[in-house]
């Protein structure tokens, strides 16, 4: 499976930054062996499809509403994303499960707007530190995938992917160890298979949290990682290109 290496540039980035980031990016591009996607925030997803239009590297957004229009002030629909030039959609990210109390439902209809907009879903799920310190891991996101993956996600032609995002590494620098991402990461192909049968076996696991250029093989190399979901060093070209030059080909 080609490893996907998505870029959640999450509350950041103007016009003149995202030049900045997508040009090196769109320049590489064509020598990568893997997946890029960048999710910039929604105010410039239309420039930064249209910066790389032609090339190799996707544009997703960072979230949709689970309805296709309407009156939600301030919100977006999968529908708009796609019409800005977004193929992708990040759902259920932890901190918008934290700051905006969505609940593994709510990320289940989202993703479910997404698919039906034509939209891979890129589905959330990760254990806080309190969580982990107690053990229950597992438990967690084993609700998480029960309650936010639709029934369909496996087997649509272009199927989205689950990304593990332990919360306590996100942003900190704190890594989860090889043998932790191993651990949740096979716990994770196990439910894939349990629910979705053959099926299950072709959705990409992405690991998220803190991962950066010196850490990015290590991880990568991880038995069931698929690719990385990449928050603070997306914004730097230069490290994110590192991590994406970094994927093994599978
Ligand atoms: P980080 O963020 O790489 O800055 O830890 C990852 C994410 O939240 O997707």
């Amino acid at each position: 499976m080609t490893a996907l290496i998505a870029g959640n540039w999450k509350m950041n980035g103007l016009t003149e930054t995202a030049a900045q980031i997508v040009g090196p990016l769109r320049r590489a591009a064509d020598d990568l062996a893997c997946e890029v996607l960048v999710c910039p925030p929604a105010t410039l997803i239309a420039s930064v499809a249209q910066m790389l239009a032609g090339s190799r590297v996707m544009v997703g957004g960072q979230d949709c509403h689970a309805k296709p229009s309407g009156a939600h002030t301030g919100d977006l629909s999968a529908p708009m994303l796609r019409d800005a030039g977004a193929t992708w959609v990040i759902v259920g990210h932890s901190e918008r499960r934290a700051d905006h109390a969505e609940t593994d439902a709510m990320v289940r209809a989202k993703a479910e707007a997404a698919a039906a907009a034509g939209l891979r879903a890129i589905v959330c799920v990760g254990e806080t530190e309190a969580e982990r310190l107690a053990g229950r891991e597992t438990e967690v996101v084993g609700r998480q995938l029960a309650g936010s993956l639709p029934d369909d996600f496996a087997g649509r032609p272009a199927a989205g992917v689950v990304a593990y995002e332990p919360v306590w590494a996100i942003g900190t620098g704190r890594n989860a160890t090889e043998a932790d991402v191993g651990a949740v990461h096979a716990f994770i192909r196990a439910e894939l298979l349990r629910r979705f049968g053959d099926a299950g076996a072709k959705i990409r696991i992405l690991y998220g949290g803190s991962v950066r250029p010196a850490n990015a093989a290590a991880l990568l190399a991880v038995p069931e990682v698929g690719g990385a979901l990449v928050g603070g060093a997306s914004l730097k070209a230069e490290d994110f290109l590192a991590i994406a030059k970094a994927a093994p080909t599978r």
